[in-house]
């Protein structure tokens, strides 16, 4: 793997030693010769490339100097003109059937043969391997996608060519998150996307998300993770300060360039805690809040038929993850992807190399990826996962505290109602709701929704404090009916975690009020 300059560096010393078989693995071939053009001219070497639709051509003047097009008609020509002069370098940009012993690859074969003895030399542009007999005849070097230096390099001089022709906001903060934004897109995607925003006539401080959902667009079909779209969806959440405050202080870090400061971008954070209370709603709303794109991983779809299939689907989804940083991945239940490990797993090792290489990756990516992970039975976590240097953080999700109902309340009644009520009766239904988990308080006020609406137009007046009342006194919450299971997972967080609520975690033997009535 090598960054442009590197493998500047590189092929050059691979040119001058005369090494008869160059390939550079790449998707960018236009980049990659851009190189090649460079080094060419620099040593002063005589220099040519093979195109399927030009045939052979001068690498730096672009004179054409042989007209026959295909792959064998070049290697013959190159063979010819290699005994004859000393020094000469063949750029070959399209040769398909290398990947094997194939007749293609044989001709390239005795084409090397003779480079090796008259210091020719012949480079091969692919983005797949070459047969191995072949390849061992010379060296191979892989380019990168842009760095996000060489990003910052292209943005740059793409937009100063416009300066003074349309307004520019972007100050070098701006270039800078604009380049994180693109690593890992082509250097051409990258120009065409900067090129769309030039065309506006404006380019503007605001342009990021946009920046983000062209990128959002060059990576709709990546494999293993799923994308979820938010477009409209209410991501409101309600309480949980401590959570919102430590994500407010991340997000900054995530498209800052740290490399000076040697600290990596953020990791994440695992949400564990009691069901129904805003985990995987929270998940949603960092991506949607940040405006980043969102993946989800889910881990059972993971797991494969075959030994060993699981793993290479892990690790595909995780590099599709790190390509399109910046964004939230979401690992929702990460206890159920990972199952089987604390049983002791009969299937062979393979949840435990899963857990293995989920954590391997946690803790070495450097990519900009958020990950939100939740959990709802704690017990079935790996000890590993909870281990520092893993996810930044660890939070507890506890039922909401009467501030959190009232700001739960208030969301889904401004939300379906359109309208405030007096602070008493909120009062009231945050006392009605002791216990309630954050989807209990939601679904309490859509009753009173419903009502409102099968009234139509005189519905709103239809909304009286007794239909609120009735409303919640019917919902019966987890923590009536199995409050054991609450103050079980309650008992684990104290010790582990941080309350997302800002608040301590109420303690294990706390009753949750109600409890009394169904003990009986
Ligand atoms: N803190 C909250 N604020 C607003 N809505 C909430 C909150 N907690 C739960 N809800 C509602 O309940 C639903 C279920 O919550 P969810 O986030 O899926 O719970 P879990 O913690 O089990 O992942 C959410 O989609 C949302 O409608
Ligand atoms: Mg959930």
């Amino acid at each position: 793997m090598a960054d442009a300059n590197s493998c500047r560096q590189t092929l050059e010393r691979y040119l001058k030693a005369r090494i008869p078989i160059i390939s550079v693995r790449t998707t960018e071939r236009a980049r990659a010769l851009e190189l090649l053009r460079g080094i060419i001219s620099s040593l002063n070497i005589p220099g040519f490339v093979h195109t399927l639709s030009q045939g052979m051509r001068d690498l730096v003047t672009n004179r054409s100097i042989n007209e026959d097009r295909s792959v064998p008609g070049a290697l013959d020509f190159a063979s010819q003109q290699i005994s004859q002069r000393q020094n000469l370098t063949f750029v070959l940009t399209e040769v398909a059937d290398i990947e094997d012993d194939t007749p293609t690859a044989r001709q390239f074969q005795d084409v090397v043969m003779l480079a090796a003895e008259k210091g020719g030399c012949l480079v091969i542009i692919t983005s797949k391997p070459v047969w191995g007999q072949l390849q061992r005849l010379g060296m191979t070097i892989t380019l990168d996608l842009p760095s996000e230096d060489e990003m910052r390099a292209v943005i740059q001089e793409l937009i100063s060519s416009y300066k003074g022709q349309i307004t520019i906001e972007w100050a070098e903060k701006e270039e800078r998150e604009a380049a994180a934004i693109l690593a890992g897109v082509s250097k051409i995607e990258a120009e065409n996307v900067i090129a769309t925003l030039v065309a506006k006539g404006v380019i503007k401080n605001s342009d990021m998300s946009e920046l983000i959902h062209a990128k959002d667009r060059i990576f709709s079909d990546i494999s293993g993770v799923e994308r979820v779209k938010l477009d409209g969806f209410d991501v409101s959440v309600g309480g949980l300060a401590g959570l919102k405050a430590w994500l407010d202080r991340e997000r900054p870090l995530l498209t800052a360039d740290l490399r000076e400061r040697g600290i990596r971008p953020p990791r994440g954070c695992l949400l564990v805690g009691v069901p129904d209370c805003g985990k995987s709603l929270s998940a949603k709303a960092v991506a949607a809040t940040w405006n980043l794109p969102l993946y989800r991983l889910d881990l059972a779809n993971i797991y494969g038929q075959y030994v060993g299939q699981s793993e290479g689907r892990l690790k595909e989804a995780l590099e599709s993850a790190d390509h399109v940083a910046p964004c939230v991945l979401w690992i929702d239940e990460i206890e159920k992807g990972l199952a089987g490990v604390t049983q002791g797993g009969g299937d062979g090792g393979t949840s435990s190399r899963i857990v293995g290489h989920f954590l391997f990756w946690l803790q070495e990516s450097r990519a900009r990826v958020f990950v939100v992970a939740t959990a709802n039975d704690v017990s079935r976590l790996p000890p590993e996962l909870l281990r520092r240097g893993r996810f930044d953080e660890l939070f507890f999700v506890d039922l909401p505290t009467p501030e959190e109902r009232r700001e739960i309340i208030a969301i889904y009644i401004k939300s379906g109602l359109k309208r405030e009520f007096e602070p008493s009766l909120m009062d009231e239904l945050v006392q009605l709701s002791e216990g309630f988990a954050g989807a209990d308080l939601q679904s309490a006020v859509r009753e009173v929704v419903k009502e409102a609406f099968r009234k139509g137009e005189a519905g709103d007046a239809s909304v009286t404090p007794e239909l609120f009342r009735r409303s919640f006194q019917n919902i019966v919450p987890l923590s009536k009916t199995n409050p054991e299971k609450i103050e079980e997972i309650r008992a684990w967080g104290r010790d582990r975690a941080v309350s997302a609520s800002g608040q301590p975690i109420e303690h294990a033997g706390a009753p949750v009020k109600g409890r009394r009535a169904i003990l009986v």
